[in-house]
């Protein structure tokens, strides 16, 4: 296993309780979605730490719209994951062999990347609401132990600055005809979902709001900014921005949001929307492009520059969020999340990664 990985699925494994760590013992846990960028590192934890922690089952199924990774393919070769290609819009749960005694279930199947739920706005919605509602149908009667929405930081759209940093109690200023209303309007009513289904089922449910995770894991032709800019450095080019670099972002290591997710899930006490991210640096976009730059002279011997230029997508920038932080305070309290990496020392394990791994093939 490459290096970072062990590392940070060390540093995961650590971060849990004996409780939390004992809560996963015979369990399912099944994940819609995970052949993306969090399901490399969510998926990837559970399979590695499977024995350890007395799991019985780890269901993945996705539509694999950006190919089936090599990794995955690997862990279910070992055995480890049991794959399915499935869509979470179409696909009925009921076929899935082992679903229905599923304890645990992550709903993370949606394009996460604006360049593409802007292209696929209407399959996006439906991934977050009919895939969540056939989900919520199937399980609302059976026993399980949780289920976890994965929500969103859009969900609060573009925050009044008296709303900045955000806590989870802020309802949010969003657009619901805009460029990205297909994916935070989604989220929202998922997380309506979520709460109805809890009020009238009693199911244990936890709405999680990411903010903007970034590391090893991401597909370099994602199109969010953080993978933008490391396939910039690897691919030795410049570092091109497409807005003036102004707008601000706080950017959470994948170990520490994958933590947040796991505590979320395992928490279940009642019903509660969580806030999953780091709370600082909040730093500008073009502060991030420098920190790859100089990070990639380090391990690349980078020379590239950081470059302006205009996008051709004239709606690139429509309702971006100016400022994005989050107030993470009721996860650090109530489920002990205490994110560790900050964003130079993460952007440094991203990059040391691509180059022990080169930036197709994530590789366990
Ligand atoms: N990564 C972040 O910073 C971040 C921030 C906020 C919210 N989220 C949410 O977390 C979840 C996972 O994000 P990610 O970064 O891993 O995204 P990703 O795009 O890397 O992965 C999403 C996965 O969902 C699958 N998928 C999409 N539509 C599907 C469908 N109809 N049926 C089955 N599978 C489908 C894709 O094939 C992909 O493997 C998403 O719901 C996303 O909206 C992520």
């Amino acid at each position: 296993m490459n290096m970072i990985v062990k590392q940070d699925m060390d540093r995961i494994y650590s971060a849990l309780t004996e409780d939390e760590r004992g809560r996963l013992k015979d369990a399912t846990v099944l994940l819609t979605g995970g052949a993306g960028f969090l399901g490399f590192y969510l998926i990837g934890f559970l399979a590695h730490f499977k024995d350890e922690l007395g799991l019985k089952q780890v269901i993945c199924l996705d539509n694999f719209q950006m190919g089936e990774p090599a990794w995955l393919k690997s862990l279910s070769e070992k055995g480890l994951v049991e794959l399915r290609k499935f869509n979470v819009i179409t696909d009925d749960i009921a076929d899935v062999p082992g679903a229905e005694a599923a304890d645990y279930i992550y709903h993370m199947a949606s394009i996460a990347s604006p360049i593409f739920y802007r292209k696929y706005p209407i399959e996006t919605l439906d991934a977050n609401i009919w895939g969540l509602r056939r989900l919520l149908d199937f399980y609302c009667e059976r026993p399980i132990r949780g289920l976890a929405f994965f929500s969103s930081s859009e969900i609060y759209g573009d925050p009044s600055p008296a709303n900045i940093p955000t806590p989870e109690t802020y309802r949010g200023n969003v657009d619901c005809q805009g460029p990205r209303a297909c994916y935070d309007e989604a989220k929202r009513f998922g997380e309506t979902m979520c709460y109805l289904f809890h009020q009238r089922y009693n199911m244990p449910i936890t709405v999680i709001r990411p903010f903007n995770n970034f590391g090893p894991g991401m597909r370099l032709n994602d199109a969010r900014v953080p993978a933008d800019f490391a396939r910039a450095v690897w691919e030795r080019r410049d570092i091109v921005m497409y807005s003036d670099g102004s707008p601000t972002r706080t950017f959470c290591y994948v170990s520490d949001a994958i933590t947040g997710y796991l505590k979320a899930m395992l928490y279940h006490d009642s019903f509660e929307a969580f806030n999953i991210g780091i709370d600082r640096p909040e730093i500008s976009i073009r502060r991030l492009a420098e920190i790859y730059q100089q990070t990639g002279r380090e391990i690349f011997g980078y020379t590239g520059q950081v470059r302006f230029e205009t996008s051709t997508d004239a709606e690139y920038l429509a309702n971006n969020p100016n400022r994005r932080c989050p107030v993470i305070d009721k996860a650090r309290k109530m489920l002990g999340y205490a994110p560790q990496v900050d964003v130079e020392q993460g952007v440094r394990y991203f990059l040391q990664y691509i180059r022990e791994c080169g930036k197709e093939e994530l590789v366990w």
